[in-house]
């Protein structure tokens, strides 16, 4: 596998491989690599004749108070994963390759409306400008064919694919499913902040998610009443509920009551880790 870490090594080699005809997949990460990233890297794998993966723990998304400083950087580990994994090419930029005229930079991608005023668009403001932001300089880099996402950071995705829309990149985007702990837990890098009691009791956000999905198939229509009593489960175990909430699946607005699939994102806080989590909901007739 080769490491890259700057942006004209970058495009001498993408370069080459385009010429050649090779189709080319991105897996945009922020490091911290665990089995849902490979999972993702196991699908461009699949999409494509080139890997390409990137780590770089993107300052602008991150807000005053959270987690840049201390978000875990394990470089070599990623690496050595990554290699391990079949991917081709690791790009580590330094926040100066990334941000040429400085952080925050004068040039900045928003996607703004209803897609990112909501969820955690309202209670991390700036943060999908910053995420926006780095994943359009990661496409004019790359120059991908195909990029890769969790659907664990459902709202992301979303953004993303109005982003790609709304510009015409010429990218597919392809969502991959959560990697769960067999308990249930959502794969984070953020779950290592977690102490073992919090972590014992982490599980909950997928069993409130799972028996909420349950009662909406069995007939309940009532969403209001099954976000309360999942966000009460929550609150009554220690968690700080966000939010805990029915969307459609596109566009992540309030249903209208003749959608065949919803999904139900939460967000929680166990002390000062924040975890997110989401379901996707089938609705038979
Ligand atoms: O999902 C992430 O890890 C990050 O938000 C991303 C997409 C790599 C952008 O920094």
């Amino acid at each position: 596998m080769e490491r890259i870490e700057t942006a004209e090594a970058l495009r001498e080699r993408m370069g080459h491989w385009r010429r050649a005809g090779e189709r080319i997949a991105l897996v945009p990460t922020m490091g911290n690599l665990h089995a849902g990233h490979l999972t993702l890297v196991d699908c461009a794998r699949e999409r494509a004749d080139r890997v390409v993966a990137s780590v770089f723990v993107n300052p602008t998304q991150f807000g005053p108070g959270e987690d840049f400083a201390v978000y875990p950087r394990t470089p070599e580990a990623d690496c050595a994963a990554l290699a391990e994994r079949g991917v081709d090419l690791a790009f580590l930029p330094t926040v100066a390759v990334m941000y040429p005229g400085g952080v925050p930079g004068a040039v900045r991608v928003e996607v703004g409306g209803p897609l990112t005023a909501d969820l955690c668009g309202a209670s991390r403001p700036g943060h999908f400008g910053g995420v926006a932001t780095v994943v359009t300089k990661l496409f004019n880099l790359v120059q991908p064919d195909v990029a890769v996402f969790g659907q664990k950071d459902y709202q992301q995705l979303a953004v993303i694919r109005a982003l790609v829309h709304e510009l015409a990149m010429p990218i597919d985007i392809v969502g991959v499913p959560t990697r769960r702990e067999a308990d249930g837990l959502a794969l984070s890098s953020r779950n290592q902040y977690l102490d073992p009691e919090q972590r014992a009791r982490a599980p909950l956000i997928h069993a409130a998610l799972s028996d909420s999905a349950a009662a909406l198939r069995a007939g309940a229509r009532d969403h209001a009443a099954i976000e309360a009593d999942a966000t009460a489960r929550l609150a009554a175990a220690g968690f700080g509920v966000e939010y805990v909430r029915f969307v459609r699946p596109d566009d992540l607005q309030t249903p209208q009551g003749d959608e065949s699939r919803l999904v139900l994102l939460v967000a929680a806080r166990l002390g000062s880790t924040r975890l997110i989590d989401n379901i996707e909901v089938k609705i038979s007739e």
